[in-house]
């Protein structure tokens, strides 16, 4: 299955779209990924030989364009809180004129399914000339991003023939995850109890992962509102805030209806007043530390009238039989992984709801799959 996936022919494989099969691929893929990153015998993370110092980083940038930008959310995410990691983002189109003070030696993190994005890639060597060391998360090994960095991190996602990005993104944050356990090590941030236990949930999670196809139902359902919505807000906190970005992007850009994501705490500054029957609420809220908060921003939008989707756990669904319409029930994972796990089934409902359109799928009106051009 390996073997074909990353040298076969690329075809549909009797799916409907390649968008399909690549959504069903993510199992594979997290797993392919993790594989070529993790020792599976001493479970460490075995980066390639890099030319600096993963302790002595101060701090790092991060930069990416459309859904790899969202990954790289996650990224500063991870890199902050686990391995306590000082980071800046912005989008790479920003990145390239925003010419921040940097002092040499820090990290420049690029990520990039292609590796020939034009606004990505500017700002690569915008980095490297502030004396940046980059280190690249790509998934094509042959691109021009690959030749300027310093290191390359590939991701194992096999070609991508989908405008809209799937499986490449799950891969970007598997390796993101790692990445971020390695440079915890390294600043002794994450010790070896911890370092384990991180492993573990990521090596579990293509099985996880493979679980998720059994809510297509659920999905459907979800997919049937939203279809008839001219307007969607996606709502996430914390590390699946990016989830929600990802999922509003995935739904505007294969069903053009437009959907806004928000970090839920900021929903009573602005877009609560959107709020009626006619505004669907998409919320990413695994029953983590941050799981009550959101429900209290649910309940608000619930008395303004939203109707109330939410992809959740067991445990979180449980208390959200009052107030949400449906429930996708997506397994019980460590909240260090959510982002993966969690970005499948909002993945696979922008699909669902595309199918519900009638667009076509796998080449969206007016976008590419790689943007060469500023
Ligand atoms: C285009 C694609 C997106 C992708 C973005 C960045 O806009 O449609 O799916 O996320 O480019 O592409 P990259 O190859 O740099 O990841």
């Amino acid at each position: 299955q390996t073997v074909a996936l990353i040298g076969g022919a690329v075809g549909k494989d009797g799916y409907r779209h390649y968008m399909e099969k690549e959504l069903h691929e993510h199992p594979v893929v997290i797993g392919q990924t993790l594989q070529r990153i993790i020792d599976p015998v001493t479970r460490q993370i075995t980066l390639p030989d890099l030319p600096f110092a993963l302790e002595e980083i101060p701090r790092a940038v991060i930069t990416a364009c459309g859904s790899a930008f969202y990954a790289g959310l996650v990224g500063r995410y991870w890199l902050e809180a686990e391995a306590r990691l000082p980071v800046d983002i912005d989008v790479a189109s920003e990145m390239r004129y925003r010419n921040p003070p940097l002092s040499e030696g820090g990290l420049g993190l690029l990520i990039s399914q292609s590796g020939e994005t034009a606004d990505t890639l500017a700002a690569l060597r915008g980095l490297r000339a502030a004396k940046q060391h980059i280190l690249s998360v790509l998934n094509v090994e042959t691109s021009t991003m690959a030749r300027e960095s310093d290191v390359t991190l590939g991701m194992v996602a096999g070609p991508e023939i989908s405008v809209a990005s799937t499986k490449a993104f799950t891969a970007q944050l598997s390796v993101l995850a790692a990445l971020t356990i390695a440079i915890g090590q390294a600043r002794g941030a994450i010790g070896p109890a911890r370092q384990q236990h991180l492993i573990a949930c990521l090596l579990d999670l293509p099985s996880r992962a493979a679980e998720v196809f059994g809510q297509d139902e659920a999905i459907r359902a979800m997919a049937q509102v939203i279809a008839e919505a001219r307007d969607v807000l996606y709502l996430g906190r914390g590390i699946c805030f990016p989830v929600a970005l990802e999922g509003a992007l995935k739904l505007k850009e294969i069903s053009y209806i437009h959907a806004e994501a928000y970090a839920a705490g900021e929903m009573k500054h602005g877009p609560i007043s959107l709020i009626d029957r006619t505004v669907p609420i998409v919320a990413i809220a695994p029953s983590t530390i941050l799981f009550d908060k959101t429900l209290s921003n649910l309940q608000e939008a619930k008395a303004r009238g939203g109707r109330i989707l939410v992809f959740t756990d067991a445990k979180g669904a449980a208390r959200l039989r009052d107030l949400a319409e449906i429930v996708v029930v997506v397994p019980d994972v460590d909240a260090f992984v959510t982002p993966i796990l969690y970005t499948i089934p909002v993945q696979i409902l922008a699909y669902e709801v595309a199918l519900l359109k009638g667009t076509d799928v796998d080449q969206p009106r007016n976008l590419a799959k790689s943007v060469t051009v500023e």
